[in-house]
């Protein structure tokens, strides 16, 4: 099923954490309401669904613990963000998910990643707001909802990549993986309607084509998918964007994640890359004088 020349060139190993104690215990985006709890064996049957779809897609799957009082530990993208055998851990901006650092740390810890933190106090949410995109090293990082800029320029110091950051304006879409989904070096999807017109302008500079998504695509979380090679697996896919990614050369899997949606999360945030490789080495300067 994986057609190997397509995709963004990382995506094919993923963290994941089984949903055995997810829930809506609180309310920390427009789309959770504690009344409106997810089912919990639709959430696991759903998961597993997701799970079959990444590996039938080509990707191995590594797992996370999950852990008791953590409902929102399976958002795995909002770990951290890991290039090479680097571990940027997360800082969440809201103190009910902060206790899920020390267990994402822990995991990054016994699996030999250097674990490092973005420099100050302001938030980061891992890869749910920073996402490689198009030019290999470049990240695209998303801010205000969650992240903040600060934690922007902290990150492209300690990585040593350009992050070009651009600003969440709807809280509708809370996270940069609600609104752009790099797919290959040309093409990304991207809810605009998420971006201001800046935004949109540094998205055209990284990608020079892509596929917009109309608001009925932006809501329902079509930007949060995961491309694995050629494959993209998505929460849901109207016919007009299944012809588009088609028409790109994509085969589209759909992995219903309703009861995820309950917590404001579609497929993507539910899996955390590992294998971003980390930007080419730069070459020492030239020296300008002889050392003789
Ligand atoms: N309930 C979680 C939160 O509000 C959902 C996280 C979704 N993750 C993502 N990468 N968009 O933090």
């Amino acid at each position: 099923m994986a057609i190997d020349a397509k995709g963004p060139g990382w995506g094919r190993r993923l963290l994941m954490c089984e949903p055995r104690f997810f829930t809506v215990a609180y309310e920390i985006n427009p789309y959770m309401h504690v009344e409106v709890r997810p089912d919990p064996e639709g959430a696991m049957g759903q998961w597993a669904g997701l799970v079959g779809l990444l590996q039938q897609a080509g990707a191995s799957i590594e797992r996370l613990g999950p852990v008791e009082g953590l409902p929102d530990l399976v958002f795995t993208a909002n770990a951290g963000f890991v290039q090479g055998g680097r571990f940027v851990a997360s800082r969440f901006r809201h103190p009910e998910r902060q206790a899920e650092t020390a267990v994402d740390v822990a995991w990054a810890r016994s699996q030999g990643y250097v674990v490092e933190e973005v420099p100050g106090k302001e938030p980061f949410e891992g890869a749910g707001d920073a996402l490689p995109s198009g030019p290999r090293g470049v990240v695209l990082a998303g801010y205000r909802q969650r992240s903040s800029i600060q934690a922007h320029a902290g990150l492209s110091r300690l990585l040593g990549v350009p992050v070009r950051s651009v600003e969440l304006v709807d809280e509708r879409f809370y996270h940069l993986d609600l609104v752009f989904c790099p797919l290959d070096d040309r093409r990304a999807m991207v809810a605009g309607q998420g971006l201001d017109d800046y935004g949109c302008r540094v998205v055209r500079s990284l990608v020079p084509e892509p596929i917009w998504l109309e608001g009925s695509e932006a809501a329902a979380f079509c930007a949060n998918s995961v491309v694995v090679g050629g494959v993209v697996v998505m929460p849901a896919c109207p016919p007009r964007l299944g012809r588009a990614l088609e028409a790109a050369g994509y085969e589209v899997a759909v992995a219903p994640v309703g009861e995820f949606l309950k917590a404001g999360g579609g497929c993507r945030c539910l899996t955390l890359a590992l294998d971003v490789p980390a930007p080419p080495a730069v070459a020492p300067a030239p020296a300008l004088w002889g050392s003789a």
